[in-house]
C-alpha cells in the first residue's frame, strides 16, 4: 500500500498530452526544440504553485484534488508569455491597413502624419478610464487566446503627462484581472509633433524629465526605443538608454525593423534584455547578439501586415545558438493581432521553426527576456501555476491548425479563469468526420 493521497487543490487531467520546455534558461540552438512531451501527462496544483508533474496514473494516485480540471484529450502547455505588445491605444488605424493593400507603405504612411502620430492624437484626447476600459478589454481577449504574462508598452503619449497616464493605466489594469504585465517606458517611440524639427529637445526631455519620473514612481521595468532612420538614430538610442540603465530600468530594443542601423549591436553593447523584430540585422549584429546572449524577439506577423518584404532571418539566428522569443507585437498600426497561436503558425510557415520550437520560444524563451524564467515559461514543480489546456490532440497541431482559438482553459496562479466548455473536442469531431 502506497501512502494515502496528499491534499492538493487542483489536478488538470485527461489529456492526452503535456508539453513543456524545462529549466530557467532560455534555450537556443539545438536545445530549442527539445521539450518534454508526456503522454497522458497531469499536473497537480497548490496554492498558486505547480506541485508535480507526470503520468495521470502516478498523480492521480498520490493527490486527492478538491478540484478536478478534464482536459478532455486535449494538450497542457505553459501559459503564453508575449514579450512585445502595445496595447495602450485609443482608435484604430484600419484606413492604413488599406492603404497598404493599394501600395503605399508604412514609412510613407507615418511620413504624411499617420502611424504612430495618428495613435499619439487617440492616447492623448483619451482619459485614464477610457484607455482603462479599452486596455482591460484587450487584456480579456489576450487571456481567452492563452496569454498569461504580457510585456505592455506605453508610447502613444509622448509627453510626460501622457506617458505617465498610459503606464498608470497598466499598472491599475494589472491590479484588475489576471494576466500579469510587464511595463515598458516607450517614450522613445516617435518624435511628438510638437518637437518636430526639434528631436534633440524632445531627447532631452526623455533624459531629464520623463525617464527619472517614470523610475521614481517604479511605472516601468524596461525603457525601449524605436531606433530608426525617421525616429530615433543610434547617438539618441544610446543617450535615452545609459540614462535608462543607470535610473535601473532593463533595456529592450525596436532594432532595425525597416532598415539596417546597427541596434542589434548597440542592444548587445549595452545588454538589453531583448532586441526585436530584426528583419534586417547583418552577420555582425548576430554574431554581437549571441556574444551578448541577448533574446531575439521576432514578429513574424508584422512584415506580413506592412507588406514588407525582408523577413527576420530567424534559422540563422537559431544556428548562431540564439534563444529567439515569438511575439505578436499588437498595435493599432503594424499588427493589430492578439493570439500567440496565430504567431505561432506564421513561425513555423515563414522562419521554418517547429512546433516545439515554436512552443519554446512563446514560453520560456520569452519569460527568460521578461526577467522571469525562474518563475514562469515552463510546467515543472515550484514554478507558479501558469497554464494553458489546448482542446488539440498535441502539441503539433497548435501550429499545424490556423485561425481558431485552440483554448480550452487557462489558469493562472492556480486559478482557473478561463474555461470553454462547450468546445467539443478538435481530435474527436475532427477525426469522426474525416475518416472513411
Ligand atoms: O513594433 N515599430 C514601432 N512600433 C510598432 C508600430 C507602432 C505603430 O505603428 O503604431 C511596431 O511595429
Ligand atoms: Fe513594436
Amino acid at each position: 500500500m502506497g501512502a494515502p493521497p496528499v491534499s492538493i487543490d487542483l489536478l488538470v487531467a485527461g489529456a492526452s498530452e503535456l508539453a513543456t520546455a524545462e529549466g530557467i534558461r532560455s534555450r537556443g540552438g539545438a536545445e530549442l526544440g527539445k521539450i518534454t512531451v508526456l503522454q497522458n501527462g497531469a499536473l497537480a496544483i497548490h496554492g498558486e504553485r505547480i506541485l508535480a508533474v507526470g503520468p495521470e496514473r502516478e498523480l492521480r494516485a498520490a493527490y486527492a484534488p478538491a478540484r478536478l480540471l478534464d482536459a478532455r484529450g486535449g494538450t497542457i502547455v505553459p501559459g503564453f508569455v508575449d514579450a512585445h505588445t502595445h496595447p495602450v491605444f485609443a482608435g484604430t488605424r484600419e484606413e492604413e491597413f488599406e492603404l497598404r493593400t493599394r501600395g503605399q507603405t508604412y514609412l510613407e504612411i507615418a511620413q504624411s502624419g499617420g502611424g504612430i502620430l495618428s495613435s499619439v492624437r487617440g492616447v492623448r484626447a483619451a482619459g485614464h478610464e477610457e484607455l482603462l476600459g479599452l486596455v482591460l478589454l484587450r487584456l480579456a481577449r489576450f487571456l481567452e487566446l492563452g496569454t498569461t504574462t504580457l510585456e505592455a508598452k506605453s508610447g502613444y503619449g509622448l509627453s510626460l503627462a501622457d506617458e505617465l497616464k498610459s503606464l498608470e493605466v497598466l499598472a491599475e489594469a494589472g491590479r484588475r484581472q489576471p494576466v500579469e504585465i510587464v511595463p515598458t517606458f516607450l517614450g522613445a517611440h516617435e518624435v511628438p509633433p510638437e518637437f518636430r524639427g526639434r528631436k534633440a529637445d524632445y531627447v532631452e526631455l526623455l533624459v531629464d524629465e520623463m525617464l527619472p519620473k517614470v523610475a521614481e514612481r517604479r511605472l516601468a521595468e524596461y525603457c525601449d526605443a524605436f531606433t530608426e532612420a525617421h525616429t530615433f538614430d543610434l547617438a539618441d538610442t544610446r543617450r535615452v538608454f545609459e540614462r535608462a540603465r543607470e535610473l535601473g530600468l532593463g533595456l529592450r530594443l525596436h532594432a532595425d525593423q525597416l532598415s539596417a542601423q546597427g541596434g542589434a549591436e548597440l542592444a548587445a553593447e549595452l545588454g538589453a534584455a531583448s532586441a526585436d523584430h530584426l528583419e534586417f540585422v547583418g552577420a555582425g549584429g548576430i554574431a554581437a547578439l549571441a556574444r551578448a546572449g541577448v533574446v531575439p524577439v521576432l514578429c513574424p506577423l508584422v512584415p506580413l501586415y506592412l507588406r514588407q518584404e525582408r523577413e527576420a532571418p530567424a534559422r540563422r539566428l537559431i544556428e548562431a545558438g540564439l534563444a529567439p522569443a515569438l511575439s505578436t507585437d499588437f498595435n493599432p498600426g503594424s499588427c493589430y493581432l492578439q493570439s500567440l497561436p496565430e504567431v505561432l503558425s506564421w513561425a513555423a510557415l515563414r522562419y521554418r521553426m517547429s512546433a516545439a520550437e515554436c512552443l519554446t520560444a512563446a514560453t520560456l524563451n520569452a519569460a527568460c527576456s521578461l526577467g522571469r524564467g525562474h518563475e514562469i515559461g515552463t510546467l515543472e514543480p515550484g514554478k507558479r501555476a501558469d497554464v494553458v489546456v489546448l482542446d488539440q490532440p498535441n502539441h503539433k497541431h497548435l501550429v499545424y491548425e490556423l485561425g481558431r482559438n485552440p483554448v480550452r482553459a487557462v489558469i493562472v496562479r492556480g486559478r482557473v479563469e478561463v474555461e470553454r466548455g462547450s468546445t467539443p473536442s478538435a481530435l474527436g469531431s475532427q477525426s469522426a468526420l474525416s475518416s472513411p
